[in-house]
């Protein structure tokens, strides 16, 4: 019997999102239905309602979640009704070309589970990132869901689910940031103080935190920052250079996702450094850089998708330092909020006055 639950809809780009009826069916072979306990607000999240992913609406927001797994389908292994689990947006399949040269954190697979969820009248809705679970319940594939310690609070368990992990493995998986390193992290909300925490955990020595909002730079210091730099006041290439004895920094983290703040992060590093661009651009931003200074600096230029994680190998492990005491995974947690919320959290997010809001199920 298909469930009827309430959803966070967009309808349209940069329409307001609606509280509407969604329709999940119950679980095929492959796929477990999620009673969603909670799921933070991402910055992705509007993205999508501003219409700067796709043009695919209505949209089923929502992806960064926890909750208890009340089905599964019938050919399911490993993951029963009752289980706590984190959604994650890659389920590494094992089978596609990145998984068999032993990259799965590039794993191509997509995930159609979600995309089975409609609206009363049988409009088809695109989940957000294959999960959409600002949602009572959601449909995932069986792999979306990787099982954790219970022992963790949801609201805080399921921001390991998108920002956090991405802010997290960027700097931990796709930049290896270790012992003794400067990095510096241009843009300080959810996605960029996850990568502050990630710097203070590897043993960074120097970790430049940057933003135009000073809210955010003094949060920031909580997660680690040891300097800050307010952008919109000063020059933050001159800065980070000044604090890095002339040189520029290790790593820098782009974690704004727009080309002004990629050139600050491309200049801002020492010779040969590395740039890990994880905001994520519109589909009109354009780079403009002398390539001669592509060539002539050399060093690294990635991008991190997803923190270049395996949800498998990562989420569990988060949870046990965090249970631990060595990860306030909390501190992101501004507020919790019902689910007719989210457009308000929106507008809390652009004006700068919230880290993570989480709606709680
Ligand atoms: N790569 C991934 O896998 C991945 C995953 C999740 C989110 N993201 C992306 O990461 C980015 C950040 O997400 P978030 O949830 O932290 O967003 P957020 O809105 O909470 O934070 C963005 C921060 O950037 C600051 N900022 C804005 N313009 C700036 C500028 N010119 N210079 C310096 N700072 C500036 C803002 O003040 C804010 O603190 C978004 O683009 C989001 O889509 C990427
Ligand atoms: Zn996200």
């Amino acid at each position: 019997m298909p469930h009827e639950v309430k959803g966070v809809v967009a309808t349209g780009k940069g329409a307001p999102v609606a509280i509407q009826t969604v329709v999940v069916p119950d679980p095929g072979p492959g796929e477990a239905l999620v009673s969603v306990q909670a799921c933070g607000v991402c910055h992705t999240d509007l993205h999508y309602r501003e219409g700067g992913i796709g043009d695919n609406f209505p949209y089923l927001l929502g992806h960064e979640a926890a909750g208890l797994v009340e089905a599964v389908g019938p050919d399911v292994t490993g993951l029963e009704p009752g289980d706590f689990v984190i959604l994650n947006w890659r389920a590494v399949c094992g089978q596609c070309r990145a998984c068999l040269r032993g990259r799965p954190w590039y794993c191509f697979a997509t995930h159609n589970a979600a995309q089975k969820m409609t609206l009363t009248d049988g409009t088809p809705l695109a989940p957000a990132l294959g999960i959409g679970a600002f949602a009572d319940k959601t449909l995932v594939a069986a792999g979306q869901c990787t099982k954790v310690s219970p022992a963790i609070k949801p609201e805080v368990a399921g921001l390991l689910g998108c920002g956090v992990m991405a802010g997290l493995g960027a700097v931990l998986n796709t930049a290896s940031v270790t012992r003794g390193d400067s990095v510096a992290v241009i843009g300080c909300g959810g996605v960029g103080d996850a990568a502050i925490l990630g710097a203070s955990l590897a043993g960074a020595r120097k970790i430049i935190a940057v933003d135009i909002d000073d809210r955010k730079l003094n949060w920031a210091r909580q997660f680690g920052a040891t300097d800050t730099v307010n952008s919109a006041s000063a020059d933050p290439v001159e800065q980070i250079r000044a604090l890095t004895d002339g040189n520029g920094a290790d790593v820098v983290i782009e974690a704004v996702g727009r080309p002004e703040t990629y050139t600050q992060a491309f200049y801002a590093r020492d010779l040969a450094g590395t740039v890990v661009l994880v905001g994520v651009p519109n589909p009109q931003m354009r780079l403009d850089l002398p390539l001669l200074d592509v060539f002539g600096r050399g060093g690294t230029l990635k991008s991190s998708w997803y923190g270049d994680c395996l949800p498998a190998r990562d989420f569990p492990m988060l949870v046990d330092l965090h249970l631990q005491g060595r990860l306030p995974l909390d501190k992101f947690v501004s507020e919790t909020i019902a689910l007719d919320s989210v457009e308000e959290a929106f507008a809390k997010m652009q004006r700068g006055e919230v880290l993570r809001s989480v709606v709680l199920l």
